[in-house]
């Protein structure tokens, strides 16, 4: 068993988290790496093992920091690379550790990379993305950002070519069929995991090659070329942790451990919007279902799993009738809607029902993988839907009761705080969700057990419980608003229950 099979991870924005202070440094009202450091103690009483820092690199944030001016050098307001190490190395003498995103499928369209190629075709960086004169070319591949793009060519006036892109056609795809693009991802790799990083999160990994085949994605290059990652990883980084997001269907998301070869844990996209489906119709049937669907991992691999993340609660992969079924269910009004999915945060998904919240929270700690928690779920914190893209979900953590919630000591500069709870509101309460969250880390701590031991449907005999034993731990969920009589138990409203098998 390695750490990250029973680590609890924590995923936290840096420009939303805390903003400097004490530090003698200048609050701009925007989070910083050392507004991190800062909150290290409480992430450590709360009981995280890792903390998981979505981009901070040099960005024009057009895509908050998805989209990659210069992997290189970290955004100048979050702060130095001095304060990244500190940080790294305040998390390491906590025995926590500490993973970051890598988007390797595209950059920023300001990156000098692309700037290069725009403007000299034959010179070093020429060949370094995605070009042509045909605008039909691979059309097998699906656009993803369907609300904002129409097709994954945009014209550029300097080249006279068009430039293929999945996302935003500000983030144009790097071409994996250049050996200098592959190179230059071992030199990044290399200086990050150098800073002493336990793990990375590889954004979109499965598109990082063009063909038509497969609709192009999870294509055999692109899982090749992850066997290369890793068997790199495995020789200069042997305890680090790689995690895919790979937003597939369940025998494609499969591809990405391959025979355990390739990631070691891929964020279980199949099962996360069931577990929103079956609250929906107060009926445990979808997550037996995609249980049985997911083959046993490989040696040495596991699941992330995951409620909620700083995307909208992606749609993309389930049928056409759930989806219709959760929007009906979960996006009242579509300004909620962001791309295919919604842009909501796990309380207001959940209605403000404490006790549906807590449900998926006990789901989370028992299902199989290792739990990945999203910053201010565990206070059930609200969301703003009147913001656009996926910023809803983005907003300030909320530490105390002040005028700008403890996050800053300044107005925040880019996103409002929502309000209505705190850190410290609940600190101060033992009945908290705060507490009951902290409580739930302690117990699945408690049961290692959880992290590697099969999991074994159980016939509950009631269409609204789930049912299943890992190790001795039977796990039961009532998906229902009545009380359940189990006879050996009964489970209120949304209850649960952890009981020895
Ligand atoms: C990230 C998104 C981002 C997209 C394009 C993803 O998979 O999670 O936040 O918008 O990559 O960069």
């Amino acid at each position: 068993m390695s750490w990250y099979h029973n680590a609890v991870f924590y995923q936290a924005l840096v420009g939303s988290f805390k903003d400097s202070s004490n530090n003698g440094a200048e609050n701009k009202g925007i989070g910083t790496l050392r507004g991190v450091i800062d909150k290290l103690d409480y992430l450590q009483w709360l009981g995280v093992d890792c903390l998981w820092l979505s981009p901070f690199y040099a960005s024009p944030l057009r895509d908050d920091g998805y989209d990659i001016a210069d992997y290189y050098s970290i955004h100048p307001d979050y702060g130095t690379m001095e304060d990244l190490e500190e940080l790294i190395e305040e998390l390491h003498r906590r025995d926590m550790r500490i993973m970051t995103d890598l988007a390797l499928n595209h950059t920023s369209s300001d990156h000098p990379w692309f700037q290069a190629s725009r403007s000299d075709p034959d010179g070093p960086f020429g060949d370094f993305y995605v070009w042509g004169d045909d605008p039909e070319r691979y059309p097998e591949i699906r656009v993803i950002f369907t609300d904002v793009e129409t097709s994954n060519w945009t014209w550029d006036e300097e080249r006279q070519q068009y430039y293929f892109h999945r996302f935003y056609s500000h983030q144009p795809d790097l071409n994996y069929d250049n050996p200098n693009v592959q190179d230059e991802v071992f030199d990044i790799l290399s200086f990050w995991m150098d800073k002493g990083l336990d793990g990375l999160r590889l954004d979109a990994i499965a598109y990082l090659f063009e063909r038509n085949e497969l609709g192009g994605e999870s294509l055999p290059e692109t899982v090749e070329f992850v066997e290369k990652i890793r068997a790199f990883m495995d020789a200069h980084y042997p305890d680090a942790v790689l995690i895919a997001e790979a937003n597939q269907p369940p025998e494609e998301t499969m591809e990405y451990y391959g025979s355990g070869n390739r990631f070691h844990m891929v964020f279980n996209f199949p099962v996360m919007p069931r577990l929103y489906q079956a609250l929906a119709l107060g009926d445990a049937t979808p997550v037996y279902d995609i249980l049985d669907q997911l083959p046993p991992l490989p040696e040495g691999c596991q699941w992330g799993t995951f409620l909620r993340n700083h995307d909208e609660l992606t749609l993309e992969m389930v049928d056409d009738d759930v989806r219709e079924l959760m929007y009906q269910a979960y996006l009242p009004d579509d300004s909620m809607r962001a791309h295919v999915g919604i842009a909501r945060r796990l309380m207001p998904l959940m209605g403000g029902d404490r006790n549906k919240v807590e449900l998926m929270f006990s789901l989370l700690m028992t299902l199989p993988g290792a739990p990945f928690i999203y910053y201010g779920d565990e206070i059930g914190m609200l969301d703003d839907t009147s913001l656009p893209d996926r910023y809803a979900v983005r907003t300030p953590m909320q530490w105390d009761d002040s005028k700008h919630a403890g996050f800053s000591t300044r107005t925040p500069a880019r996103l409002p705080i929502v309000g209505g709870t705190s850190v410290e509101s609940q600190i101060n309460d033992d009945t908290s969700l705060l507490h009951r969250v902290r409580a739930m880390i302690a117990e699945r701590h408690a049961h290692p057990e959880l992290g590697t031991a099969p999991c074994e449907p159980v016939e509950t005999g009631k269409k609204s419980v789930l049912g299943y034993q890992r190790g001795n731990l039977l796990c039961l969920h009532n998906f229902s608003d009545r009380c359940v009589d189990l006879g050996t138990v009964e489970l209120g409203p949304y209850g649960w229950a952890w009981l020895p098998a």
